[in-house]
This record gives structure tokens, sequence and C-alpha cells, in this order.
């Protein structure tokens, strides 16, 4: 939900051409975050001067009307900083006016990007319109970047620094965000400060570093009031009083000197996902919650918003710089037309990447490092919750039955947003488990916060390593899916079913009992990737079902059930996402309560039918439609001689029944991206939707 990216690069000559490259890259990568708009700001040719450049829709098209101008490019600059956005609309339709950067005032001041929601915003906006500020836009962000103006003028010295003034507009602030703040006062200078949205920094330095680490710093007492500013009658109580400046603490260790302690070249990427640094630096730090992080002569530091009772920092003092382990060639779309496609296809490796390492074939035992010590807790556990949006929650829906089997716990899943709003109750001896591809996804890290409140032990089973839950579960399954970027969520899904097996598997390691079953599911696990690579095989088949007998359709029913009934509701939401086809996954126990009445002839049908202790029962549902002129597309096991010949069916290998849903999914995977191809959809950016839903 927008993407967000800064580029600083001081004592290294760059000309403007470069930088605009530079940023106009870094939100291609991120595109996938939000598209409906995309804009730069760097700097112009006068001191404290800043061109702009916003286009509505996607980056190519930002692209083209840098390309088309008549800027000189040709400028260089030994030192600078620029920012740049792309938006997914949440506060006013997509349009120039409402794209990124926004600026507190037309000689552009103050300049904001921003990635999340301000809460606030309109009780702002109407305590500034008070005070007689103008607004050119619907967004909640330009809002901050008016009251980081009002702040700095408020100053009688102006003797703020920007972290200092940044402080103290965020202490404004309620909702989630992440920032970038640049302004005409302080030239060649960033903060840039998270609370809610996933932001990280990239650093790029010729020589070694003599520190591989930033010191956190938090502010001295809060010593005076700024008289103007105290405006106790206003709605938003604005404004708090500032943090005083010159108390600020440095630290102690004067950040990203080289090791020969002489300044150097250094390059500063700020971005909400790693996928727009890579191709510049591996070397990242991720910033946490409430950290402020100042760029400025080429020094990056770190400060905290909040402190304890106690005046120390909330969390620890040092933000470690780590290195990445994604190689660009995995952020690249290769031979294929689409990401999506891509990733599909990647399936026969990615989920033996989710199973390297962990899975022993030879002695049927699996290990997950990251759950080892908790093991314990978690078979003591009351109850498991899973707790997950979208496609994450359908691979919690999937795997539900399996771990009810293994452990003998009961498990619930929940809609994070729902198990919210129901306020559900949690307690100490409960185990919850958040499961997310990006690990940023707002409704399922408020559930996860809810939980650690109530101290039940919270474990995350998530993709993006260094994401705020992963961070913030006490342990947890990286899926090790590799990046995805398409926003349809395919080869995520399949890894965390395994994932959450795994779990299950490990957690019943010691149950004499289940030997002979777990036996068949790890045999299952290892003939996986064979039986994926041979659905996929049958693409063609797939391709022609979108193009001929779907192809006119606007309507699609699901129908499955026990382990297939994941696979149904996964496989409708992957059509109507990206196809924009009405799809609706139905549990066959269900048909005759309602759904039934929607079957004629006309009404298209896939039916879940593979092999497993339910298929008596789905024919049976079957029988049902078939007996109302429905004429279903089957997806059944090769070989299964039930099916009457005049039937379209779709054949898949024959897994175990708790993996068959890994198998079954393929097929509509492709199904709903042929779809979308047919019709000549944005398969990677399907309208109105984000990769990475930041907000509630
Ligand atoms: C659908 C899709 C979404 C996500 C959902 C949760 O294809 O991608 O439904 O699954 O937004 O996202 P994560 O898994 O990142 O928490």
């Amino acid at each position: 939900m927008c993407g967000i990216f800064a580029y600083c690069s001081f004592l290294r000559e760059k000309d403007r051409k470069t930088i605009c490259e530079i940023l106009v890259n870094g939100l291609a990568r991120q595109e996938y975050r939000g598209y409906d708009s995309a804009g730069i700001g760097i700097d112009g040719d006068k001191p404290g001067e800043m061109f702009f450049f916003k286009e509505v829709g996607k980056v190519a098209g930002l692209r083209k009307k840098i390309a088309e101008s008549n800027v000189d490019t040709t400028k260089t600059f030994l030192s600078q900083v620029s920012i740049a956005h792309t938006r997914w609309a949440t506060h006013g339709p997509p349009s120039v006016a409402n794209c990124h950067p926004l600026k507190s005032d037309p000689k552009a001041e103050f300049t904001v990007v921003h990635n999340g929601i301000v809460t606030n915003a309109a009780a702002l906006r109407l305590v500034l319109q008070k005070r007689g500020f103008t607004f050119e836009s619907d967004t909640d962000t330009e809002a901050v970047a008016i009251l980081t103006k009002y702040i700095y003028d408020s100053q009688p010295d102006k003797r703020m620094s920007l972290t200092e003034l940044v402080k103290t507009v965020l202490k404004e602030l309620e909702g989630s965000f992440a920032f970038v703040f640049k302004s005409s006062h302080y030239p060649n200078e960033v903060v840039t400060a998270r609370r809610g949205s996933p932001l990280l920094i990239g650093v790029k330095t010729e020589k070694k570093l003599k520190v591989d680490f930033v010191d956190v710093e938090f502010a001295g007492p809060e010593t005076e009031n700024i008289d103007s500013l105290a405006a106790p009658t206003s709605p938003t109580g604005l404004l708090a009083p500032p943090s005083s400046g010159p108390n600020l603490l440095r630290s102690q260790s004067r950040a990203f000197m080289s090791e020969d302690g002489l300044p150097q070249p250094i390059e500063f990427f700020v971005a909400s996902d790693a996928s727009a640094i890579i191709e510049h630096t591996k070397r990242v730090l991720y910033l946490e919650d409430d950290d402020i992080a100042h760029i400025a002569e080429g020094e990056l530091h770190i400060h905290r918003l909040r402190r304890n009772e106690d005046g120390r920092p909330e969390t620890a003092s040092h933000r470690t710089i780590e290195t990445l382990e994604l190689e660009l060639a995995e952020i690249m779309k290769g031979k294929f037309d689409h990401f999506m496609q891509k990733e599909i296809y990647e399936q026969p490796e990615s989920v033996v990447n989710t199973m390297r390492g962990r899975v022993n074939f030879d002695r049927n035992q699996i290990t997950l490092g990251g759950l080892r010590a908790y093991l314990p807790i978690i078979r003591r556990g009351r109850r498991i919750v899973f707790c997950a949006c979208g496609t994450s929650y359908h691979s919690a829906i999937a795997t539900r039955a399996i771990f009810e089997e293994l452990t003998e716990i009961p498990v619930s899943v929940e809609l994070a947003s729902d198990f919210l709003d129901r306020k559900t109750p949690i307690f100490r001896d409960d185990v919850c488990v958040f499961v997310s591809q990006s690990g940023e996804t707002a409704d399922t890290i408020l559930a996860l916060r809810y939980c650690l409140e109530r101290g039940a032990l919270c474990v995350g089973v998530v993709n993006t390593v260094g994401s705020t839950i992963s961070r913030e579960t006490h342990c947890g399954v990286h899926i090790n899916a590799g990046p995805e970027i398409g926003v349809a969520s395919t080869k995520a899904y399949t890894s965390q079913y395994i994932a959450l097996l795994m779990m299950a598997l490990q957690l019943s390691e010691d149950r004499i009992s289940l030997t002979e079953r777990r036996t068949q599911i790890i045999e299952g696990l290892h003939q996986l990737p064979g039986h994926i690579r041979q659905v996929l095989e049958s693409d063609k088949s797939f391709q022609d079902l979108a193009t001929g007998m779907l192809a006119n359709q606007r309507s699609l029913l699901l129908m499955g059930r026990g382990y297939q009934y994941a696979t149904c509701l996964e496989g409708a939401l992957k059509i109507k996402e990206i196809s924009y086809m009405h799809s609706e996954g139905i549990l066959a126990g269900e048909l005759k309560h309602g759904p039934l009445a929607l079957i004629d002839e006309n009404m298209p049908v896939i039916i879940v039918m593979t092999q497993d202790s339910l298929y008596p029962k789905v024919q049976s549902a079957y029988a049902q439609i078939t007996a109302r002129k429905a004429q279903p597309i089957v997806i059944c096991n090769e070989g299964d001689e039930g099916i009457p010949k005049d039937v379209k069916t779709i054949r898949v290998p024959k897994s175990v029944d708790c993996l068959q849903g890994i198998v079954n999914i393929i097929p509509l995977q492709l199904l709903s991206y042929h779809l979308a191809v047919k019709n000549g959809f944005d398969v990677d950016f399907p309208r109105n939707l984000a990769k990475s839903v930041t907000t509630e």
C-alpha cells in the first residue's frame, strides 16, 4: 500500500538523469505496493528549489513524463537528496494533485512522501485551515507537510533540527505511517520515520565502514514549550511541546565513518521494500516502529520517538546493518510475461526451498529450527489460533484439519480483521499463529499485538525476512518461497501450506501411533515437486479452458469439501482478483442449504473431486448439480474412471489427502492467470489492489 523511496548521495557526483533513473527504478520495483500514481521530488537548479514530476497511473508513465521534460538532465550534484513515491489511493482518488511528494506550500519548504494512513488528518486539516493554510490535495499526507511548516514557522528562533521538527510533528499524528521528509530549510538532509509501515535503509560505500551498526539515540529531557504553539483549545491538542533541540544526544560512534576515519563517498537508499534497494547494495538496516532516521552529511543517525518511563529507548539500542540474501535475478521476470506466471512456475522449486534443511526424508523427521525451543509450550497450549488475511487465511484453512489430526489440539482459524472486531478472548495458554506473505499486513500485525498484550505465545509464518511480523513474534518459520512480486499470491500459498504442515508434523514427532501417517505425509512431500511439475505441463489445456468454455462467462462457482474447501476459496479469490470475474468458493456440504438455487445449465461450476475419504460425499454433490443440468468441469485424479467420459475434466496426480490441495490449486492459479491475460487485464497489478496491505 504505497511504496516510498529516497536516494541520498554524498561526496559522489551524480547527474540529474542518473538521479531520476535511480528514483524511478526504485519505484518500479515497488510498484506492486500501489500503482495509482507515481511521483518524484528532486533538487532544482537553484539552492532550495525543487522540481517535481508526477503522473497518474503506473511508473512507466512517470518515466515517460520525465524523459519528455526539458529540465537540464546533465546538471550534476556533489551531494543531494531526492524522494519518490508510488501510490495506492486511500485519501482522494488517483490524480496528479493527490500524487506524492506532497508539499507544504507553493515554494515546497517541506515535502513529504508517505505510506500508511494518518487517521486524525481531517482534524489536523481543520485546525490548519483555521490558521490560514490552504490545501491543494485530498490527502492526509498534505496535512503532515503543512503541519511541519506550521511548526517550523512558529519557532521564534528557527533552531529546531529537522529531526526535532519531525519528531514534534509525529507526536501529533495518529494512525500508521512511514514517511520521508525533505526541506528547503535543511538542504541535503532527509528524515525518515516509521510507525506501522515498513521501512529500511540501504547503505552503499566504497570503503569498509568503521561500524556495522547505528546507535539509537534518544532525546534529552523535554524542556521548553514553544508558547505560540500552545493551543489548548485545538481539537487535536495541537501542539505538543517539541523536544528540546540542543539536548539531543549524538551517537557515540560517528556512524558510517570509513575504517581510516575519513569522510568517504556514500549513498543511502530509503525504501518500503528491499527489492528497491538490492540492485544498489545488500547492506541494509531495518527501522523499527517509532524510529526516526536522519541522513545528512554522509551520516545516518537513528532517534527514538518514544522513551520508556526511565528515559531509556524501548528497544535495542543498536540497529545492525544486515546483509540481504536476496538476488536481483529473483525479483526479475526472466523469460515470463508476468511475475504471477513466473511465480506459479517457480512452485516446484519454491516448495523445495520451504522444505530445504527441514525435512529429513530418510529419517522421516522434520526440524523447524525457529520453533524447536518453543515446542513444549505449543504442545501444552490449550488451543491454536491461526490468524491471517486473504490467501494466507486460506492456507490456514487448508491445513487446519491435519493440524488437529496430528496434534489433537483444537485449532481455530481467524480472519485478522474479524478477530479484532470481535475482541476475541485470548489467554496466556493460547498459541497464536500469524500467517503472512509480506509480514506487513496491518490487520494481522494488529491482531499479533493484541495477542502479545494478552500473553499468548505468538508464532509467525512469514515469507519476508525482517518484516514486522517476523520481528515481533516470539518464534516462527520463514517459508522461504523467495520474493513474491505479483499482487496475486501463488507460491506463497503453497509454501505457507507446507510450512504449516511441517509445523504439525514436528509437533507430533513423539506420537508413536502416528508413525505410519507421518511417514505417508513425508513421502507425499517428497513427491510434491514432481506432482506440481506434472500439472504445470498441462498449462495449455487451462489456457484453452480460459479462452474456450469459460471465455465469456460472468460468474463461476467452485465446489469442494474437506481439504478441498480451501482450494475452492483460494481458486475463487485468484479468479476474482485478477480476471474480475465473479467467482465463489462453496463448501459442497452447504450446497443444499442455499447455493444449489444458483445452479442451472448456464452456471459454470468447477467441482474438486480428487480421491480422499470424502469422495463419495462430493460425488453426491456432483449428482445434485448435474441433475439440475449443470455441466461441471471436474478436477479429479488421473485414472479416476468414475467420471463420465463426456464430462470436462482436469486430471491431476494423486497425492496424500492433506497435500492434494497443493496439487489442485495449480490448475486454478493458471486458469485465473489465463482468464486475466485473455481479457487484456494487468495480471501483476489488478485494479484497486496492492501487494502489501499496510492499512486497516
Ligand atoms: C491474494 C492476496 C491477498 C493476501 C492478503 C494477506 O492473492 O495476495 O489476499 O494474501 O492481503 O497478505 P499477507 O499474506 O502479506 O499478509
